[in-house]
């Protein structure tokens, strides 16, 4: 495959009308402070999906703001990506419900679960679908709503996710620009690092499971986070390599939001000024599979992102699942 195939043409995202501040998840009744939650964490608040809005409705959005900029329409979608780990029911997937949702009738639909890396396979599932030819244009979402899978009595976890979509149109390349390198990867022998341990088929939702809790998100956070700072320095370092370009050529870094000591050492090992690193982790919080895509729409509509610029995404997730991708615009 000769590289650049795929490009970007169009983005968008959505959140749910509902914000949730560290303050008014101390006013819960949850032992914690903002003062901590930023500190640890550079979380400041979160979206929260209600009544009415569902990860379906959250996708549907952010693609209809995607293909708007792209100039495409739905029927026009060959293939419909979203990484998710929080599907709004197990079976189907959401792919197929944002099809019938913006009314995309051509299009082969499916979900990826691959965690807060969702939306960097999605990308790469996109161009090799492209690469075989049966593609020209491609929706990639990384879309979550989190807080419904939340133990919201566990303070270690429900204080950093938060609810969105991010939609991504992917058609073949033209004048050099697109993906430049690409790269994942996964480690399932730290899978129960960051889990939901039970709601699964395995172990089906019982009383006893909503009871304890088991069907939401389990974390061991000081694992994770070491993790993630040595998978997402992996992850630039083959970015780079594979595009075969240093960190100075980069324009702008766009990490996944999980926390700001994560980006900041990420940011540092790959030998980037905070100047040229996009971070919103405070407004939204750890959206997972949405947190890359909706950073990507906010810095190409804020002007941060100009024809011409290369920009690196880096992502870490459960599984464990990390990747990369530089991309001209
Ligand atoms: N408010 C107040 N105190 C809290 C708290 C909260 N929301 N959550 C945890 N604490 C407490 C802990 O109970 C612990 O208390 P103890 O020392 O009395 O046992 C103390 O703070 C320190 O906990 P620790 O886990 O060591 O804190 P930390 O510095 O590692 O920060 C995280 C915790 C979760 C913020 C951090 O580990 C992290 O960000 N991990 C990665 C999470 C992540 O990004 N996951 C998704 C990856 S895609």
């Amino acid at each position: 495959m000769k590289r650049p195939l795929a490009m970007i043409v169009g983005t968008g995202h959505a959140v749910p009308k509902k914000i949730l501040t560290n303050s008014d998840i101390a006013a819960m009744g949850i032992e914690t402070t903002d003062e901590w939650i930023v500190e640890r964490t550079g979380i400041r608040q979160r979206y929260v999906a209600g009544e009415g809005e569902s990860l379906t409705s959250l996708s549907a959005e952010a693609a209809r703001a995607a293909m708007k900029v792209a100039g495409v329409t739905a029927p026009e979608l060959d293939i419909i990506v979203l990484g998710t780990a929080s599907p709004d029911r197990l079976l189907p997937s959401t792919a197929v419900e944002v099809q019938a949702a913006i009314g995309a009738t051509r299009a082969a639909a499916f979900d990826i679960s691959a965690a807060c890396s969702g939306w960097v396979y999605g990308m790469q599932i996109a161009e090799g679908l492209m690469a075989l030819g049966g593609a020209e244009t491609v929706l990639v979402l990384g879309a979550e709503t989190l807080t419904r899978i939340t133990n919201w009595k566990d303070r270690n976890t429900c204080v950093l996710f938060g609810d969105g979509a991010g939609a991504t149109v992917v058609k073949r390349s033209t004048k050099g620009r697109g993906i430049l390198s690409a790269y994942t990867r996964s480690d399932g022998t730290l899978a129960d690092l960051l889990h939901r341990p039970a709601g699964g088929a395995l172990r089906p939702v019982t009383p006893e499971v909503l009871a304890d809790g088991s069907n939401c998100i389990a974390m061991a956070g000081r694992e994770v986070f070491k993790n993630a700072v040595r998978s997402m320095a992996d992850a630039c370092d083959r970015a780079l390599d594979g595009a075969k370009l240093a960190a100075s050529d980069i324009d702008l870094l766009i990490p996944h939001q999980a926390n700001i000591r994560i980006i900041e050492a990420t940011a540092k090992h790959a030998g980037m000024p905070m100047e040229k690193v996009y971070v919103n982790v405070d407004r939204y919080g750890n959206t997972s599979a949405a947190s890359i895509p909706i950073a990507l729409d906010e810095a190409l509509r804020a002007g941060r992102i100009k024809e011409g610029m290369t920009v690196m995404f880096v992502a870490f997730g459960a599984g464990f699942t990390w990747g990369s991708l530089v991309v001209r615009f």
